[in-house]
């Protein structure tokens, strides 16, 4: 058995600042809920025309994230892409960005699992590094949520909270025992899928019968999310997969030296961070300025930790994620 590391780290996000303030000119909100419901201050939307689609972000992100890898394309054998808005329904990012990247047929496998999909396409790679069948994996989370949001007062409970964003992580075979990805730890419970999704269209809801249940409104189009069900869950989950993590591995929480929570929303975070007893500098988060980015949000707020100089060698980093499926998940790291 091989161990693995992530070898590379680069995140990419639109330029186009939306404000809390920008969002209250097109619907019924204000910077002051916002901020104190969820800590976001403004996040990036992708702007028509700006040539970014959720796969070329992806590409942006991995092709920074591969030249501090000091690798190319040619190293890669395999793609995992996670995200719930791909440019097309089908096929997935996966292919499109080995295609943008003149890769050869190397596999691509696409993940979808929202806001847990990074972690758990990290723990995808690090299966098939460790068994040797990989030598580098390109680990890619990207959303292009903007582009599906409905930006009216209808919305708001949930439009406020997402932005656009793109990050990739190398994760690359390694004999350096104890050092790495040392576990990681998946979770899903489907019973409660309705409460943060988004039903059409699919194969239950196609677009005619969309249409005739709801021939004024476009409902069913847009995501739906029982917040406040949602936050009670993740406060709960965050917490067990993260003693999950630190017990696999005969860790405690006084040994984290950062954790790097899906930035689902700054109070959850910080609930984290309090049961966890953790100082600031040892939680990482960057929602004020992205909002939430899905499957995006942890390599983005991992290679800003990491580009800050936050994040040393051996340093115990833990990634942890909670979200619509629900699925959550962890990863114990030590860099
Ligand atoms: C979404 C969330 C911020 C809403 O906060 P909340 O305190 O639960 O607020 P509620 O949904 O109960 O709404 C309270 C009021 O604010 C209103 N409201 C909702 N969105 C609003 C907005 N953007 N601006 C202003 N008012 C808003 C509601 O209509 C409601 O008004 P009412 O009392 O007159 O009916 C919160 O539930 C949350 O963060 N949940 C977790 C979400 C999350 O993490 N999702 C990602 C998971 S990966």
């Amino acid at each position: 058995m091989y161990t693995s590391k992530i070898s590379g780290l680069g995140y990419y996000v639109p330029e186009n600042v939306v404000t809390n303030d920008d969002l209250s000119k097109v619907m019924d909100t204000n910077d002051a809920w916002i901020q104190e419901r969820t800590g976001i201050k403004e996040r990036r939307h992708i702007k028509k025309g700006d040539g970014n689609s959720t796969s070329i972000m992806g590409v942006k992100a991995a092709e920074i994230a591969l030249e501090r890898a000091n690798l190319t394309t040619d190293d890669i054998d395999f793609i995992v892409f996670a995200t719930l808005s791909p440019d097309m329904y089908f096929p997935g990012g996966g292919v499109r960005v080995q295609d943008m990247m003149n890769m050869s047929t190397v596999p691509a496998l696409d993940v979808r699992n929202q806001c847990s999909g990074f972690v758990y396409a990290i723990s995808v790679a690090d299966q098939f590094v460790k068994t040797g069948m990989y030598k580098n994996v390109l680990v890619i989370g990207s959303e292009n949520h903007s582009g599906g949001l409905d930006m009216t007062t209808r919305g708001r409970g949930v439009s406020v909270i997402f932005g656009d964003g793109a990050g990739a992580a190398v994760v690359t075979r390694s004999e350096e025992k104890g050092s790495g990805i040392l576990s990681t730890h998946l979770h899903s419970e489907g019973a409660h899928a309705k409460e943060l999704s988004l039903e059409g269209p699919s194969t239950e809801h196609w677009v005619p019968e969309i249409i005739a249940e709801n021939p004024q409104e476009d409902i069913p189009y847009y995501p739906y999310m029982n917040g406040q069900f949602v936050f009670k869950n993740a406060v709960v989950r965050f917490s067990e997969v993260i003693n999950e993590g630190l017990q696999a591995n005969n860790l405690s929480a006084a040994d984290i030296d950062m954790l790097i929570p899906h930035q689902a929303n700054l109070r959850i975070s910080q609930f984290v961070q309090k049961q966890f007893q953790l100082s600031d500098d040892q939680v990482y988060n960057n929602i004020q300025k992205y909002g939430n980015t899905t499957a995006a949000s942890i390599p983005i707020a991992l290679t800003e930790a990491w580009e800050a100089g936050k994040i040393k060698k051996g340093d115990l980093v833990v990634l942890a994620a909670f979200g619509s499926g629900f699925t959550w998940g962890s990863a114990i790291i030590r860099w």
